[in-house]
């Protein structure tokens, strides 16, 4: 039976009196690539901030690992194992490359190895380490959100979750993204990925969910989903 890494049940958000997620359960599988995509406004980020331990549930629960994890600090999420990789990418804009990558390793679970980790970003990423003093703010869209990425993994996750790493990106750059996304994975990152544009996010993922207004109306596996006439025409147009 596959593992259950991510178990989300039944979670219900609200803004003041706005509903923003109703009743979402999903789960992510243990070394696999899932996805989450839908409109704007839909709850993705929403549910990435609730998971990250940034939003209070009403109701439900979140499991990782089987343990209950509702509930805790952001702090105690990133200690826990699961890293978020926020929409707009959140660098510190003034710091340099190497001094935002040492930030994401100060957390008690990865600070004992935190130039073995920097080692390891400037390997997965060597542009990063040929940029390891510029300032975050003057790279470019792709280099900062490569660096988002990195500064996540020095918090040695054990899951990843990306709010819309292609957004601003020229297509070039989000097919580098993607490939980077697949890469992590094939190297043993599980990733919970959400996306806007799901033609691509659905090609790279193993399984997906769609969300419409806080509920999740439909899912599978990402080429099924692909295929799906209803997915083709609310959410791909003409297909590429
Ligand atoms: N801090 C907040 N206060 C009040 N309402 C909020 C807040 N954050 C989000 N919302 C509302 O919750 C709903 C879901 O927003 P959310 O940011 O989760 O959508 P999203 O799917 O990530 O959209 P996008 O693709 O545009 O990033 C929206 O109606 C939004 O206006
Ligand atoms: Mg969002």
């Amino acid at each position: 039976m596959e593992n259950r890494l991510l178990e989300i049940k039944d979670l219900h958000v609200s803004y003041g009196s706005v509903c923003a997620l109703w009743g979402v359960s999903l789960h992510v599988p243990e070394g696999s690539i899932v996805a989450l995509v839908g409109a704007n406004g839909a709850g993705k980020s929403t549910l990435l901030k609730t998971i990250a331990g940034m939003n209070r549930p009403k109701n439900g629960s979140i499991l990782f690992s089987g343990k209950h994890i509702t509930g805790l600090t952001p702090e105690a999420v990133v200690n826990a194992g699961i890293a978020m990789v926020p929409e707009g990418r959140k660098l510190f804009a003034r710091l340099t490359v190497k001094e935002n990558l040492e930030l994401g390793g100060y957390i008690p679970r990865a600070r004992p190895f935190i130039q073995k980790s920097l080692e390891q970003a400037y390997e997965l990423f060597p542009l990063l380490k040929t940029k390891s003093n510029q300032i975050a703010g003057s790279m470019s869209g792709g280099e900062q959100q490569m660096l988002a990425i990195a500064r996540s993994m020095m918090s040695r996750p054990t899951i990843l979750m990306l709010d819309e790493p292609s957004l601003g990106l020229s297509p070039l750059v989000v097919k580098m993204m993607f490939e980077l996304v697949e890469e992590l994975n094939r190297k043993g990152m599980t990733i919970l990925l959400v996306e806007q544009n799901i033609y691509q996010a659905l090609k790279i993922s193993h399984y997906a969910y769609v969300i419409k207004t806080g509920k999740i109306v439909l899912e599978g596996k990402g080429e099924q989903l692909l295929s799906d006439p209803e997915v083709q025409n609310a959410y791909l147009g003409t297909m590429e």
